[in-house]
């Protein structure tokens, strides 16, 4: 049930879609996932990322968000950090359900799956909340339908932080839609680097010393099989962004689809 609307202080600025704040969950004092209302005009490709705002100052601080729920959802999701003095995230960190989000009205981004050719293996490779657009995509059946394995690596300083990740994991499989083509080709790989868990380390280190592919029973990366997507800070863009260079893999983009795409997780 969606809660009441509160009306926002400030009118909405033009160009924008004012939303409701449906539920929103806390899991650690640096991350939490919200969900709001989608307008029906709003369309968007599993993966993508859009602006979104508060209604809390005539000129309302806008930030890129990856979007978290999958295109078919009536609900768009959104996994955040928590910034203290992040422009918007310090006030977006307090929302409620029936409070407002500002909602840009056109999507983009580069994590699609228009962005890549057909291969045997999807790796979605994220840190921290780069987790946001593969919780997007793993709930899209297309991403099934073009890649017989689909690969969701997640690592993050403590074993808290991967929460999110597993209980979305968890949910796919009693999913309606999705629950029976993930059965058997959607592999969940975590590891933390700052407090002990089953598997430690950076997912840089573990591609480079092939825990990864041990872990998964499979190869090294190849042109052939796998294709890529990154998602987290900068640095580790570039680091990863590097080793899948190395194995050959060459970057793809909307007009060009090819080997890997790399999209930064935005914070503030
Ligand atoms: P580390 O603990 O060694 O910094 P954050 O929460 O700071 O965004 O980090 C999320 C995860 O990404 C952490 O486990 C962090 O490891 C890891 N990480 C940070 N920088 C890189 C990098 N350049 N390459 C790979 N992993 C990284």
């Amino acid at each position: 049930e969606i809660p009441e609307e509160k009306t926002p202080e400030f009118p909405i600025p033009a160009g924008c879609h004012a939303e409701r704040v449906v539920s929103v969950k806390h899991y650690t004092d640096r991350l939490f996932s919200f969900r709001i209302t989608r307008p029906q005009s709003f369309r968007f490709r599993s993966g993508e990322f859009v602006m979104i705002g508060l209604p809390n100052a005539a000129k309302p601080v806008f930030r890129a968000y990856s979007i978290a729920s999958p295109a078919w959802d009536d609900e768009i999701e959104f996994y955040s950090i928590k910034v203290p003095d992040g422009p918007l995230t310090q006030h977006l960190q307090k929302i409620q359900p029936g409070d407002t989000v500002l909602l840009r009205q056109k999507s983009t981004g580069t994590l699609v799956n228009d962005a890549l050719t057909p291969a045997k293996n999807l790796y979605m490779i994220s840190t921290g909340t780069g987790i946001a657009p593969f919780a997007s995509l793993i709930r899209e059946p297309e991403t099934y339908d073009k890649f017989e394995r689909i690969i969701l690596t997640h690592t993050c300083r403590d074993v808290a932080e991967l929460e999110y990740g597993n209980e979305l994991v968890a949910a796919l499989k009693d999913d309606p839609l999705i629950g029976e083509l993930v059965e058997g080709r959607l592999v969940h790989f975590t590891s933390t680097t700052r407090e002990t868990s089953p598997v430690m380390g950076r997912i840089t280190a573990l591609i480079e010393n092939g825990e990864l592919f041990k872990a998964l029973g499979t190869e090294p990366f190849n042109r052939e099989n796998d294709r890529v997507m990154i998602c987290g800070s900068m640095e580790m863009l570039k680091d990863v962004k590097a080793l899948v260079e190395k194995a050959g893999l060459k970057e793809g983009s909307n007009a060009e689809p090819a080997d890997f795409v790399v999209e930064r997780a935005f914070v503030g």
